[in-house]
């Protein structure tokens, strides 16, 4: 079990890859992650295009290669032919964790009708050395914390399972729910 935890933050966007317009999303995560997590934390940040064998080669490297204990990715999880993300998940992940889902889209339901619209999925990537959780979030900036809020309390147990380092969180912001150890 590491010390520090290795957090990859992906933005999925065709337009921010090709700088047409500025990555929100993005630093958005990054911001949220600075201000919940207080263990030491290495981000590993990207920006890429909405192509599934680019999303699937991104996350797989950062699950084999960096052995990220979590990544975050934001954008292209809606309804238009170019959003492919939960599905270029789902394709490198052994094992999917529905309840992520569930959750993000059922409370930003309460702050907008159009959440329903959103895909996202999370699941778990394992290699030899451990367990990468992926979850991912929509692209609007708004979304991010709405979504993160709504699960981040089980992430640091989750990473725990699945044999990655020990994240702890702002008590302010989060509250990690660790059931006792038997
Ligand atoms: N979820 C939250 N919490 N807040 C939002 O503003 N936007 C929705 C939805 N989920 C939204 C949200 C909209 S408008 C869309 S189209 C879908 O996420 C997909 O967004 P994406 O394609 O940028 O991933």
């Amino acid at each position: 079990m590491g010390i520090e935890t290795k957090i990859g933050v992906v933005t999925v966007s065709d337009r921010a890859s090709r700088g047409e317009y500025e990555d929100r999303g993005g630093p958005a995560v990054v911001e949220y992650l600075k201000e919940t997590v207080t263990s030491q934390v290495q981000l590993i940040t990207s920006v890429i295009p909405d192509e599934t064998g680019l999303i699937e080669a991104k996350l797989v490297e950062l699950c084999d290669v960096d052995h990220c204990d979590l990544v975050i990715t934001t954008g292209g999880t809606g309804p238009a032919i170019r959003d492919v993300t939960p599905e270029a998940t789902e394709n490198i992940c052994d094992k999917m964790m529905p309840g992520f889902g569930e959750l993000m889209r059922q409370v930003s339901l309460t702050k907008v009708p159009t959440a329903i619209l959103s895909r996202q999925v999370a699941g778990i990537r394992s290699s030899e050395t451990g367990g990468t959780l992926i979850i991912n979030l929509p692209g609007s900036p708004k979304a991010i914390a709405e979504c993160l809020d709504a699960v981040f309390a089980a992430v640091p147990y989750c990473i725990d399972l699945i044999g990655g380092s020990f994240l702890e969180t702002s008590p302010d912001r989060i509250v990690a729910f660790r059931p006792k150890q038997k």
